[in-house]
């Protein structure tokens, strides 16, 4: 009777034993369902999540944005701006237009349509936009503001009818100060898919 009672507990604590062992092990596999944005490709290199998010006012940057997201294999997401640009808001010869007296004024945030990007789901961020009096056009600052850029690499691209993009990382710089802001490629004219590709991967 003392060996069947002996055996049971000996067996009861085994049981706990191998219980408590298998809860241990479960640790890792419950912190590894944390959010991770690295993903990795067939050979296990890491390989970030990249974002392509452009605004547009009359179609071009929008042209290229797609582009570069089927070359870099990054989802796309369209920075829309709360009320439309009219062609006469976009006439830059024209002091009073809307685009004039927003870019006259370094303070200005033109509001956004929705604040839906999934920033916190990516490592790289492509900020396409066409220069607006040789920088980013304000919307672009109302974007960074609107979300956490902290630690993101924020790479630009842009479209214009010349020029580069001049003082742009500076102005666009404190709205994201912990972000790495790189200036990126202008974007103008014929595209090679291939060598898009190969840009984009670098970052
Ligand atoms: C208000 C405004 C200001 C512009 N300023 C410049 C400029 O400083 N330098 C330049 O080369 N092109 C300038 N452009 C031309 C645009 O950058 C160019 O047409 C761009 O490709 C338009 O892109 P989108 O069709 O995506 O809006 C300006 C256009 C607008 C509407």
């Amino acid at each position: 009777m003392k060996k069947v009672i002996v055996m049971l507990v000996v067996a009861l604590l085994a049981a706990v034993l191998f219980a408590q062992g298998k809860s241990e092990t479960k640790k890792p596999a419950a912190e590894s369902t944390k959010k991770s944005t690295v993903q990795q490709n067939e050979g296990g290199k890491k390989m970030p999540k990249k974002l392509v998010a452009y605004f547009s006012a009359s179609g071009t940057t929008a042209r290229v944005a797609k582009e570069l997201a089927e070359a870099a294999k990054a989802d796309l997401y369209e920075i829309r701006p709360e009320t439309k640009y009219t062609s006469n808001d976009l006439d830059w010869r024209d002091k009073s237009s809307r685009s004039s007296v927003e870019m006259a004024d370094k303070k200005s945030r033109p509001k956004l349509a929705d604040k839906n990007a999934k920033i916190a789901d990516y490592d790289v961020i492509f900020i396409g936009f066409p220069i607006w009096w040789y920088v980013a056009p304000h919307i672009i600052n109302s974007f960074l503001e609107a979300y956490d850029f902290s630690g993101k690499k924020v790479v630009l691209f842009a479209t214009s009818g010349g020029s580069g993009f001049g003082n742009t990382v500076k102005e666009l710089q404190p709205s994201a100060p912990k972000a790495q802001i790189i200036e990126g490629k202008l974007l103008n004219g014929r595209i090679d898919k291939a060598e898009l590709a190969k840009w984009a991967e670098q970052f």
